[in-house]
């Protein structure tokens, strides 16, 4: 059975409930965690989280991906805007992978409109908090089951 999904999140998401709440609400990266845990078992899924502020480290952990998971859910924060070394990274794991936003990238600074994983991704939620999360396990096990 295809069902076990890694959860990753990027750089500066690890101090969530000290970032700004306009944006990210108050929650933090552990309550956001244990919602998460309750979204995937719900649908039928396993998770497990990595989370680092060390591209390489992240891009590393990449590279292992094939090997822990059949799907990835990515919040990659700042990097989504920018790094293109963990774009080639994601093309290299090669599993089904959904981007997620806690808030609006699109109605925030234009350099946040920019993904460089557009085109590899299957899908993107964004602007949804941490509901967004669950939308996004939801995407991830439909592709899990047709493929
Ligand atoms: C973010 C949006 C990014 O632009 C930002 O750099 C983050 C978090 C979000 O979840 O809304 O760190 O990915």
């Amino acid at each position: 059975m295809r069902n076990r999904v890694e959860v990753l999140h990027g750089v500066n998401l690890d101090t969530l409930g000290r970032r700004d709440p306009e944006h990210y609400g108050g929650i933090t990266l552990q309550e956001l965690e244990v919602r998460i845990k309750r979204f995937a078992s719900e649908l039928g899924l396993e998770v497990r989280f990595f989370q680092s502020n060390h591209e390489g480290e992240f891009v590393e952990y990449l590279h292992r991906l094939p090997d822990l998971a059949d799907a990835a859910l990515l919040n990659a924060g700042a990097w989504t805007h920018y790094s293109y070394a963990i774009r080639d990274a994601l093309e290299i794991a090669a599993v089904p992978v959904v981007e997620v936003h806690l808030s609006d990238v699109q109605s925030r600074e234009p350099w946040r409109r920019h993904s460089v994983f557009e085109g590899i991704v299957a899908g993107v939620v964004s602007g949804e908090g941490p509901d967004g999360y669950r939308k996004a396990l939801a995407m991830l096990k439909a592709q899990l089951d047709g493929g």
